[in-house]
């Protein structure tokens, strides 16, 4: 003992003693490793420990009889992958949590000097969590928000832009960022603008880069601007076949029925927006209401039919002498909704502005005036 005492002081000359460590920044859930060598010891070391600041104990401490041992409650995700003989005191830690964020001091205990020790600074990062809310703008005139894009408990916080292309000064952002208490920040980026048509299925992107992220990360957007059924219109699409039509966001579900009487159901075939006479019959004379309707309103047409046979029994014509729209207001849609009354009085004071086209039973004059129905049909 004496000697390898006499042989340090002889040698203290040469290259210094030192601890090799290094900071390491880390993303949250990965494993690594904490560095830690000593190098240049002209004395044997008798113990290797870790402690963690601010902590003043160790937690894990390695001597070269029993290996490592944790000195309170094990931590299984640290492991000693050193070499007690090699002076190499490295850790492993997997399964990185945020709470792993300190500064690790590693020690060498050297007989008879005491300790060298060096810090290693753990430094994580936590991808954020991003996604985009549709905040379900309705048609308006006034400045909403449209959509909202968020980078939730970022580390280091996360940047959040949109790209809104040719939409330019028509629309504007505005962005929130609120800091948690586990270090950890979110930042929320709104998207505003007047809710027309205009700007409806137009594409934006929101973009969110960060130094947690391997990659910005896109989120493409089509702008939604919802609306109730605009207008409700009857196309006739063959000589015994209707279609309904409207503009809407979501696209509107079609009803057909007849206001006075139930469909014939041998002779009218329904499906989806279009209306199919089967056989001309006089059954089929009356009133008939296409309803479209959406989760924002709906509005309805009505067309009258009236058949007539010709002097021919297997010729026929079709005559539709009254097409008219009633619109109504959402508000007003849902008390007719409920009640079942606005719809009833509206039919009874309906002043019946019918026009007489024209009777025709020859296929060539039926063809001829079945471009003014469909004008008429798209009023
Ligand atoms: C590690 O980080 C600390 C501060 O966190 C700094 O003082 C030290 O110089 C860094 N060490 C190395 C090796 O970069
Ligand atoms: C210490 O040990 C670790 C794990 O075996 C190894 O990766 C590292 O290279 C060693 N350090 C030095 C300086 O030899
Ligand atoms: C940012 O978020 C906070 C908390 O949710 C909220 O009180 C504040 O109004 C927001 N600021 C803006 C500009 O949206
Ligand atoms: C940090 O705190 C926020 C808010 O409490 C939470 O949503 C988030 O999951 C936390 N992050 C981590 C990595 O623990």
């Amino acid at each position: 003992m004496l000697l390898l005492v006499f042989a340090f002081i002889l040698s203290t000359d040469v290259e210094a003693l030192q601890v090799i460590g290094g900071n390491l920044t880390v993303v949250v859930g990965g494993t690594t490793t904490l560095p830690c060598k000593l190098i240049n010891a002209k004395e044997p070391v008798t113990q290797i420990s870790w402690r963690k600041e601010p902590q003043t104990d160790h937690f894990l401490t390695i001597l070269s009889a029993t290996g490592p041992q944790f000195i309170n409650v094990p931590d299984k995700r640290f492991e000693f992958i050193g070499n007690f003989k090699d002076s190499n005191g490295s850790l492993r830690l997997s399964n990185i949590a945020l709470t792993d964020e300190a500064t690790y001091t590693c020690i060498f205990t050297l007989f008879p000097s005491g300790n060298v020790q060096t810090g290693i600074h753990l430094n994580l990062l936590v991808p954020p969590v991003t996604s985009l809310k549709d905040n379900s703008p309705t048609l308006g005139d006034e400045e909403i928000s449209l959509v909202t894009c968020m980078a939730a408990g970022s580390k280091p916080p996360a940047k959040v832009q949109w790209l809104t292309g040719t939409l330019g000064e028509k629309v504007r952002t505005t962005t929130n960022v609120t800091q948690h208490a586990n270090g950890t920040t979110t930042t929320v980026s709104t998207l505003f603008g007047v809710p027309t048509r205009e700007i409806n299925h137009h594409l934006v992107k929101c973009v969110v880069t960060g130094a947690a992220m391997s990659k910005e990360e896109s989120l493409p957007f089509t702008i939604q601007i919802y609306f109730s059924p605009i207008e409700v219109i009857i196309i006739k699409r063959t000589k015994d076949s209707f279609e309904c039509g409207t503009e809407a966001n979501p696209n509107a579900d079609f009803t057909w029925n007849r206001p006075e009487q139930t469909m014939p159901q041998s002779t009218v075939r329904v499906e989806g927006a279009t209306l199919q006479f089967l056989s001309m019959t006089s059954d089929l004379n009356g009133l008939y209401q296409c309803e479209a309707s959406n989760l924002y309103g709906k509005k309805h047409s009505y067309m009258y039919v009236h058949v007539t046979s010709g002097t021919c029994p297997a010729c026929w014509t079709l005559f539709v002498l009254l097409l008219f729209m009633i619109a109504f207001g959402v508000a007003a849609l849902w008390y007719s909704y409920k009640t079942g009354k606005f719809l009833r009085r509206e039919e009874d004071t309906r002043g019946v502005r019918s026009k007489v086209l024209a009777t025709s039973s020859s296929p060539a004059e039926e063809a001829a005036e079945a471009e003014p129905l469909r004008t008429e049909a798209s009023l």
